[in-house]
């Protein structure tokens, strides 16, 4: 089976050059971080365009696919551009990404809107743009929407986000499809819902049933049972209600290699599980072949995204742990402090000296859960080293804060020797933007 980029540990460009550092698509990363500071967030846009045609092709046998990037992953208007450009639509969840993906010009029908408590200005903000389709969480949104559709004199094509009942195994905070979640109507809600829409919500149009069970998934069968699931409860619809439903979202969720001992299938595997078990279900139920979208993030940014950090104040607790401090932290990445999650990393400055001690690497915040590597083995290092940590394209700079009133990193976009910044380092400025002091504390 073909490999695809979210199998590797490193953008796909990762080498060392002859000034003997790491570089990446010709970018030199100690000078990238010379040129830019740190904390740095790297882009490999080869990296990035690659995984998008190996999804392209992975699900190019079955031809009603629409890929859709979830944004939520990483949402920058660059990053947007390029999606758009290798044909991907867009999950959005919110008005900030939906006003993102649209200013970066993405064609706002190739758009779907996500998300468990979307606000009225939001759903408005949609109606306005034209987004392509909505999926319908709960029953309080199927009524506020078809409202706001009737005042704007249009009619909304809708999917019904359901929880399908799929456990996968994953970490519990990024688990969705099980029953016990917060997300989409259960599978005892659904027929009510759909009665609702046809008998009184007249300007809301079914196209179809989204579900989404999990992220950082490394299961295939998992796929396979949400088909099963979403087919079947597709065609007891269409029976029931005389419809003819033939949209089904199957979410994201596939995995990337954080550490050496991850092995997620690739994007070829998953097609296969998916695209078989559509077949199957097409040919048991002798239905037309519904129009399938998947909306990955993380198996599409991840690999191509890196952060630099330079290497700060080190600390050797007696009989104890070596602290190595870096500039960034639980800020930039919040992903270990929040999921435990692991991290790989290699001295941009010394990729190929031999690693001879055990550290743990600290984040630069006022907390002891900011730590961004618990043990990882690195040859001796000095202050002023660059640290690479490998695979922080999702939901790194998406879940980054300004924790301790520190300034977010800029981003910039790597591609054949060209380095590129796409989002702006924050400014002392920038922090204070939105602060007021009311006139009757003084002057
Ligand atoms: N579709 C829906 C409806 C989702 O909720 C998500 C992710 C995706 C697609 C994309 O899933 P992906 O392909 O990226 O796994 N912040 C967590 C991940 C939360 C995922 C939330 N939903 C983390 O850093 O691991």
């Amino acid at each position: 089976m073909k490999s695809s980029a979210n199998q590797n540990l490193k953008p796909l460009t990762t080498r060392i050059n002859d000034n003997g550092n790491l570089e990446i698509s010709g970018c030199d990363l100690v000078e990238l971080a010379e040129k830019f500071s740190t904390p740095l967030y790297v882009l490999d846009e080869n990296t990035l365009r690659t995984i998008c045609r190996d999804y392209k092709e992975a699900f190019s046998s079955y031809p009603n696919t629409r890929l859709l990037f979830a944004s939520k992953s990483l949402c920058t208007m660059a990053t947007s551009r390029i999606l758009a450009q290798e044909g991907f639509g867009f999950d959005i969840v919110s008005d900030g990404e939906m006003y993102t993906v649209h200013k970066a010009g993405v064609d706002m029908k190739t758009v779907l809107f996500n998300g468990s408590n979307k606000g009225i200005d939001e759903l408005n903000l949609a109606l306005e743009l034209g987004v392509g389709r909505i999926s319908a969480d709960n029953f309080l949104e199927l009524s506020l929407l078809n409202e706001l559709a009737g005042k704007a004199g249009k009619t909304v094509d809708i999917l019904l986000r359901i929880t399908p009942g799929i456990e996968c195994h994953t970490h519990e905070y990024i688990q969705t499809g099980h029953l016990d979640s917060k997300f989409g109507f259960d599978l005892t809600q659904i027929d009510n819902a759909i009665e609702l829409v046809i008998d009184e919500y007249k300007n809301l149009n079914i196209k179809g049933l989204h579900a989404h069970i999990g992220s950082q998934i490394f299961e295939t069968k998992v796929y396979k049972d949400e088909v099963d699931i979403l087919v079947s409860e597709l065609v007891r619809i269409n029976k029931k209600f005389g419809l003819n439903l033939n949209e089904l979202n199957l979410g994201g969720g596939l995995g990337v290699k954080y550490t050496n001992v991850d092995y997620p299938p690739s994007t070829y595997e998953i097609a296969e599980i998916i695209i078989d078990a559509l077949n199957e279900n097409i040919q048991k139920y002798g239905i037309e072949p519904p129009v399938i979208y998947l909306e990955p993030g993380r198996s599409i940014v991840c690999t191509s995204g890196v952060t630099l950090y330079t290497l700060g104040s080190s600390k050797q607790v007696p009989h104890g742990t070596k602290y190595i401090a870096v500039d960034g932290g639980m800020a930039d990445n919040p992903r270990p402090a929040m999921y435990q999650a692991e991290y790989f990393a290699q001295v941009a400055n010394k990729p190929d000296a031999e690693p001879v001690q055990n550290v743990t690497i600290a984040g630069r915040f006022c907390e002891s859960g900011d730590i961004l590597i618990k043990n990882i083995k690195l040859p001796y290092t000095e202050e002023g080293d660059i640290l690479c940590v490998y695979n922080t394209g999702a939901y790194n700079y998406s879940m980054a804060s300004n924790y301790n009133r520190v300034a977010k990193p800029a981003m910039v976009l790597v591609n054949n020797g060209t380095a590129d910044i796409i989002i702006e380092r924050e400014t002392l400025d920038d922090i204070i933007r939105n602060d007021k002091i009311p006139q009757r504390l003084g002057e």
